[in-house]
């Protein structure tokens, strides 16, 4: 099997030799799981209260900020708590882009910031249906907010004050995905995309990309048989580490924990070291066709 994580021995220091931003570059763009074991965001003493499953809202999954507005959703606490809340969120995605600036210098200037998100739920026997089961292994894709070609790059620390590990399973390697599912997807259509636009369904046109990426993440989230048989690793992650992913190219799923933080960042495929490793460029091979040109 392939190796999933790259794991980096020495202890976190805001100062990564090039050698360690080489590692971690290719680890990444090859699709592996960056873990930094000794990594990690630290909890305030007045934040502590915060890890409750009281913080999230009912019906919410998760806590959402956004760094443009300093805006915060999916949680119902109001004055002091609704601050120390939206401080800890901003903390982390300053955390976040810390890292990122630190250990992958050559992507920060083509970065865009996405959202900060907090979950402070037990992920285990969290019933949905199996679109939204991130139990099963998938790669991310997003019904609402395409991408257009852009990479899904995520920063995770696991939080726990409980010493419980998040638990993920990690499968094969998305070209083997893209072989194994692409020829079942459906074929693009931009008018449906433009309905879907227009009856405000997506926030922007859904590219061919977007679209074969959601195929490939449902496809692969229904199979059963495949989520049982396709060789993977079951793999915890510790309290106070940290690890870094494209999501959009390694498969996932999560089994259990409760904690994590997760700030996404996105990047233009142009910015890659190894844009032929992209699933963009990965589905464009095997489709021989642009697919981010709009529709
Ligand atoms: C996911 O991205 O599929 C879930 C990751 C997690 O919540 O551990
Ligand atoms: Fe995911």
């Amino acid at each position: 099997m392939h190796n999933p994580i790259y794991q980096f021995q020495d202890k976190y220091d805001t100062k990564f030799s090039s050698d360690d931003k080489n590692q971690a570059i290719h680890a990444l763009e090859s699709g592996q799981v960056l873990l930094l074991p000794h990594c990690a965001f630290s909890v305030a003493q007045n934040e502590a209260f915060l890890l409750s499953p009281n913080t999230l809202a009912k019906n919410a999954k998760n806590v959402s900020y956004n760094t443009m507005n300093q805006k915060i959703s999916g949680s119902d606490y109001q004055t002091e708590q609704r601050d120390i809340l939206t401080h800890f969120m901003a903390r982390y995605a300053k955390y976040a882009q810390d890292l990122i600036g630190n250990l992958l210098p050559h992507y920060k200037q083509h970065l865009t910031i996405g959202r900060t998100s907090f979950r402070p739920a037990e992920v285990k026997n969290r019933k949905t249906s199996y679109r939204k089961d991130d139990s099963r292994l998938h790669v991310d894709a997003f019904v609402s907010t395409p991408v257009q070609g852009l990479r899904i790059l995520r920063v995770f620390c696991n939080i726990n004050p409980e010493h419980m590990p998040r638990v993920w399973h990690l499968g094969e390697p998305f070209n083997d995905v893209a072989k194994r599912f692409l020829p079942s997807a459906q074929s693009y259509c931009s008018a449906k995309a433009k309905l879907l636009h227009k009856c405000k369904l997506t926030k922007s046109l859904r590219s061919a990309y977007d679209h074969y990426m959601l195929q490939l993440h449902d496809i692969m989230k229904k199979d059963t048989h495949y989520q049982n048989t396709v060789e993977k690793l079951r793999f915890e992650f510790q309290p106070n580490s940290t690890w870094i992913v494209f999501t959009d190219q390694a498969s996932h799923a999560a089994l259990s924990g409760q904690y994590l933080l997760e700030q996404t960042f996105y990047l233009p495929v142009e910015a890659l070291q190894m844009p032929e490793k992209s699933p963009l460029r990965i589905l464009e091979t095997m489709t021989n066709m642009c697919l981010t040109t709009k529709a």
